[in-house]
């Protein structure tokens, strides 16, 4: 399943790869493949009939955090509203406060366990963003937590998401607040290459359209693109924010309008649903699914991990949720966790399986390519190669 190609899988049966230096440098049907270059190779896999997907790619995750929200989860399912627990400066200030008193090693530990979860699932590339420090010093210690993820054998992409709240010390100076994200900690990250993109929370509960602005700017200042959590709440026109301010993407977008899709289609920004967050808080209102396809905007899937609104380490649950949830085919939500994840992250180098792209790709023993949307969870990957490395 190469992604590129003329069926919606871009198949190739009987499929030989050959990796040099981490990099695909051949790959068709085996009866093709050049002898020289097999008797030639220093390791032969035989994966037994099996199918190899590029490596999935996790483009919006928020894995390195303290604590837990399983209390406030069993109160959701009580009647009280996710809204309300963040009102009680309960929600995502809970995981600030817990991600602060943890130590470092602590973070590392537990993000690493996460972490290993989705590469048994086929992870090679994962975004993973900051939010839950909230001041200078703990945003900048969730980014190196973040980056030391490499050391399992992905590529980590990292993004500082310090506009995620606003932290208690600032409740009643939310400019003082932006004011820091903006002066001080984006410039500080893109000076220390701690981050990769900055991202921003806009919604009734966490940021305005304005203050997501001036954050996105800064970044643009600093070298750093944006990403935007947009319209997942209620409609406050994030979606064409994003797309005004050349967003790599917008995310969530359950209550995005139609001129706000219009507007992404125009743009090029891309659409990353998260089916787990949608899944997790019983929302009902969907994202405009068929008003993206119509407007040409690309669908990416994520996870979306994280202890509050979608508690999930499973990439191909949130595959199989897109599908059910979202009403995307099979082939449209894995191509939203490969190819078009990776055009997400910048990384054009990925997410198919195509002669000179890197080596990351995950083979299963399964029939056919819809069981990997079709099974809720319980499938793990055989194998999986990153970088033309095997880590599992
Ligand atoms: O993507 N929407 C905002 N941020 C996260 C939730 C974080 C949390 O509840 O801890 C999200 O859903
Ligand atoms: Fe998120």
């Amino acid at each position: 399943m190469t992604g590129a190609g003329v069926d919606p899988y871009g198949t190739i049966r009987d499929v030989t790869i050959l990796i040099r230096e981490g990099v695909i440098d051949w790959i068709g049907p085996a009866g093709l493949v050049p002898v020289d270059a097999v008797s030639s190779a220093r390791e032969v896999v035989d994966l037994g009939g099996g199918w190899v997907t590029p490596g999935l790619v996790d483009c919006h995750t928020h894995i390195v955090f303290g604590g837990n929200r399983a209390r406030e989860w069993e109160r959701r399912l009580e009647g009280v509203s996710y809204k309300q627990i963040a009102g009680e400066g309960g929600g995502i200030l809970s995981t600030v406060l817990a991600t602060r008193n943890a130590t470092t090693a602590q973070l590392e530990t537990d993000a690493r366990a996460r972490l290993n979860k989705m590469i048994d699932q086929g992870v090679t590339t994962i975004e993973v963003k900051s939010g839950y420090g909230l001041d200078l010093p703990n945003e900048m210690r969730m980014l190196e937590v973040a980056r030391g993820l490499s050391e399992l054998g992905v590529t980590v992409s990292t993004t500082l998401l310090a506009a995620h709240a606003l932290p208690q010390e600032y409740v009643n100076n939310r400019g003082g607040y932006v004011d820091l994200v903006c002066e001080e900690m984006i410039p500080f990250a893109a000076g220390a290459g701690l981050a990769d993109a900055v991202d921003a929370f806009c919604e009734g509960i966490a940021f305005t359209v304005d203050e997501c602005e001036r954050v996105l700017l800064a970044g643009i200042k600093h070298g750093l693109p944006g990403r935007l959590h947009a319209d997942q709440l209620s409609d406050l026109g994030g979606a064409s924010l994003a797309a005004r301010l050349g967003a790599l993407s917008a995310d969530h977008l359950e209550y995005a309008s139609e001129a706000g899709a219009a507007a992404m289609g125009e743009a090029g920004c891309a659409a990353v649903l998260l089916p787990g967050a949608f899944y997790s808080l019983g929302e009902r209102q969907k994202p405009p699914i068929d008003v993206f396809r119509e407007h040409g905007v690309p669908l990416v899937v994520a996870t979306d991990a994280n202890p509050g609104s979608s508690p999930i380490v499973q990439p191909l649950i949130a595959i199989n949720q897109a599908c059910v949830l979202f009403g995307l085919t099979p082939a449209e939500a894995i191509a939203g966790m490969t190819r078009l994840s990776a055009g997400v992250l910048g990384l054009e180098d990925r997410g198919v399986l195509e002669v000179g792209r890197r080596a990351d790709l995950a083979c299963w023993s399964i029939s056919e390519p819809a069981e990997l949307a079709y099974w809720v969870g319980g499938v793990q990957a055989q194998a999986v190669i990153s970088g033309g490395r095997r880590i599992r």
